[in-house]
């Protein structure tokens, strides 16, 4: 379903990311982990069409992305959150939906509104201001409404999981795994607690310095002394 070839991204003097391929199936839950400034979030930049890679190739669905706006991009089925929250100030939680459903989606579908306040537990805060009236908890769970909104098949959720208490966490994972299967979506889910993606993700993606250090189980990736050794800081070792 989604295809990256040789990958790169500088920034500058900045490689964010080095030569990644990876290809992610449809119906799959793929973790995304790896240390701070490691390349997760730029990797769904890349993906979602916020800027173009320095080089190489992303085909989503079988066609090739090239430099289509994000706009277009959400159109095909690309959807995501934002690691810091972006409601838009002064609306309402479900006006906020209804925006990216009007510009992910380029249609109006009230049924699908109600059925995302539903699953994520916001029916009873849908008049609420979203900048101001939510708990964490409901921040994050309007930051991943907004990305169904758009009706995406691949699903990108960037630390929607960080912040939250280890009773919030596992019980906002369940409620993601409900949208998943409901909605049918291949999901790449950005976390940096490994009992998360223990639990969510059978397959599990680490990056350091930009470029992809392993790939496989959970068990196995974690028990790789190369993963072990970024996430304690020696790199070099
Ligand atoms: N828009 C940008 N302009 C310049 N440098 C950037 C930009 N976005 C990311 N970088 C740099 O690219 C590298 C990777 O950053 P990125 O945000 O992708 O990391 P991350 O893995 O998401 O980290 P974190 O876990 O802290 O969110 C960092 O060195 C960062 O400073
Ligand atoms: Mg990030």
């Amino acid at each position: 379903m989604l295809a990256l070839e040789s990958v790169s991204m500088n920034f500058g003097g900045v490689a964010a990311l080095s030569d990644v391929t990876l290809a992610v199936a449809e119906g799959e839950t793929l973790g995304l982990v790896g240390p701070n400034g490691a390349g997760k979030t730029t990797l769904f930049n890349l993906i979602s069409g916020v800027f173009p890679p320095s080089s190489g190739r992303i085909a989503f669905a079988g066609r090739p992305l090239g430099r289509a706006a994000n706009w277009k991009r959400a159109r095909q089925g690309i959807g995501r959150t934002f690691q810091i929250p972006q409601p838009l100030h002064e609306l309402t939680v479900r006006e906020n939906l209804t925006v990216a459903q009007r510009f992910g989606a380029g249609k109006r579908d009230e049924a699908r509104l109600d059925e995302i306040l539903e699953l994520l537990d916001l029916a009873d805060k849908q008049h609420v201001d979203a900048a101001h009236g939510l708990a964490l908890t409901e921040q994050k769970a309007l930051e991943v409404g907004k990305a169904l909104a758009v009706e995406p098949r691949l699903l990108m959720l960037d630390e929607v999981l960080g912040g939250l208490e280890t009773s919030a966490k596992r019980a906002f994972g369940g409620t993601l795994m409900t949208v998943k299967e409901r909605f049918g979506l291949t999901m790449i889910v950005i976390e940096h607690d490994i009992e998360t993606i223990r639990t969510l993700c059978p397959r599990a993606v680490v990056l350091n310095f930009g470029r992809i250090i392993a790939d496989g189980t959970p068990e196995a990736v974690f028990r790789d002394p190369e993963v072990v050794r970024s996430y304690t800081g020696d790199a070099a070792a």
